[in-house]
């Protein structure tokens, strides 16, 4: 009989493309891939630690799995991703309903560390490699439209309150050609959209090449692929990138570009390695090169020693930049980071004041921008059925925006369509078709696969 193992992510994109990567992994050795929880032999939970709060979720998951395990005492539960990598042998302590820790870079011996659970001992594997990409793993992936494909791994940027570069180690990229291959056999199957993903994909490097020579070969492979990247460090995003990205169309004109604070007195304590001035720049200069970009950023209110003025600063730029989107958190202290060391200052109070403040500007950012968007004409990548009614579809435009439209005959998942823009939110932008632009060709295989 063959096992059956359940993946559950959590966390950023990066754990989704390596839940992919795991289970191409065991799917190799004979595993079958279950989306029932209680079908399977192997439940892992890929995990995130950036914040408190992540983790917690995690512990809350254990504790409804625990009934689960005391019936099952057969079936094996794993925990694999940062926590695996921050907590280590502490998940694996004898009471604990945990068999399995395996980080991120020792995914390759999930088989053999799920084979020592079944021999009756804990499987432990965290060691983190200067060198593993998972280069030659297909990963597992079902038949869609859009995907990830992680270009490189780790970070070495030590930004002073992140947990990543102690989690997932040292910075590697994987081989341009193996990049470039994923992305053709991802075309060949019907896929219209991926995402290049790394901490900093802009330290890539293969062999003297760069993340925009990268780019450059994905964007040819196929035009009606639209491609997207995150995450961009505002100090290593070079002209010759944004030349490249302007140079496609269907490289997305959209950038994540993670500001964190507009002080620059905190800047310096959270080691971004920027000013407010270098950032506010490189803003300007992408416009110029690439007109109509848009750009969302991450934003943490209440780092350690933050001021009401080192907040304002925070809410200047972003009605300097006026950003399309962001994601906005409250300060989390994690412990082995250099500003755990800063201690927590700043008062939950002031925290939960600040972060509201920013979300209340975001999102009349995105209304104002939105709004600039009635009665024009967008290009529209379909997705699918509306989440709210079965007579709508929803997809996005190369500018990363949810776009709702009446569902008509001929339109269908993966064409592009042109949408006349005519009411918005904050968050949806809602239009009438006026034509379709192309057409998906499902190849057969794939057209099997799914029915
Ligand atoms: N507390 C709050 N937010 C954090 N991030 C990373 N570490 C922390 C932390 N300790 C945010 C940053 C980063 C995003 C992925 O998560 O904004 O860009
Ligand atoms: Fe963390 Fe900074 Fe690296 Fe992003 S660039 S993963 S915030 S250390």
């Amino acid at each position: 009989m063959k096992n059956k193992v359940y993946i559950e992510t959590y966390g950023c994109q990066m754990n989704i493309a390596d839940s992919e990567l795991v289970m191409g992994i065991l799917n190799n050795v004979g595993y079958d891939v279950t989306r029932d929880v209680h079908d399977a032999d192997v439940i892992l939970l890929n995990t995130c630690s950036i914040r408190e709060n992540a983790e917690q979720r995690i512990h809350g998951r254990l504790g409804n799995l625990k009934t689960f395990k005391n019936k099952n005492p057969n079936t094996v539960i794993g925990i694999l991703g940062c926590m695996a990598e921050r907590l280590r042998s502490e998940l694996v302590h004898e009471k604990s309903i945990v068999d399995l820790v395996v980080g991120p870079d020792e995914y390759r011996r999930l088989p053999e560390l799920i084979d020592v659970v079944y021999a009756g001992e804990k499987g432990l594997g965290v060691k983190l490699s200067r060198t593993e990409t998972y280069d030659d793993i297909i990963p597992y992936r079902e038949d869609g439209l859009q995907a990830w494909i992680s270009v490189m791994r780790g970070c070495d940027k030590f930004c002073t309150f992140c947990v990543v570069p102690f989690t997932r180690g040292r910075e590697r990229s994987r081989s341009l050609s193996s990049i470039v291959d994923e992305v053709k056999h991802l075309s060949g199957r019907g896929f219209r959209e991926i995402t290049l993903l790394g901490q900093n994909v802009n330290s890539y490097r293969d062999e003297g090449m760069d993340f925009a020579d990268l780019l450059d070969s994905c964007a040819k492979v196929d035009p009606l692929m639209r491609i997207r990247f995150t995450t961009s460090h505002p100090q290593d995003l070079s002209d010759k990138l944004l030349e490249t990205i302007a140079a496609h169309k269907n490289l997305c004109n959209y950038i994540h570009l993670p500001v964190q604070s507009g002080s620059d007195r905190i800047l310096k304590l959270m080691n971004r390695t920027y000013t407010v001035e270098h950032y506010l720049n490189l803003i300007e200069k992408a416009r110029k090169i690439i007109p109509g970009v848009s750009f969302s950023t991450d934003i943490i209110a209440g780092f350690p020693t933050e001021t009401w003025e080192d907040h304002l600063g925070t809410l200047d730029v972003m009605n300097k930049v006026k950003y399309d989107g962001a994601y906005m958190f409250k300060y989390s202290p994690r412990e082995g980071t250099k500003s755990y060391k800063m201690g927590d200052d700043v008062s939950e109070e002031a925290k939960t004041k600040r972060l509201q403040e920013i979300i209340d500007l975001q999102q009349k950012h995105s209304l104002e921008l939105n709004e600039l968007m009635i009665n024009k004409t967008e290009e529209v990548l379909v997705e699918g059925t509306s989440k709210k009614s079965t007579e709508f579809l929803s997809g996005r435009t190369d500018t990363n925006k949810v776009v709702i439209f009446p569902r008509s005959e001929g339109i269908e998942e993966g064409d592009y369509v042109s949408v006349k823009i005519s009411k918005v939110t904050s968050a949806t932008l809602f239009g009438e078709t006026v034509a379709i632009t192309n057409k998906r060709e499902v190849p057969v295989q794939a057209a099997v696969q799914s029915a």
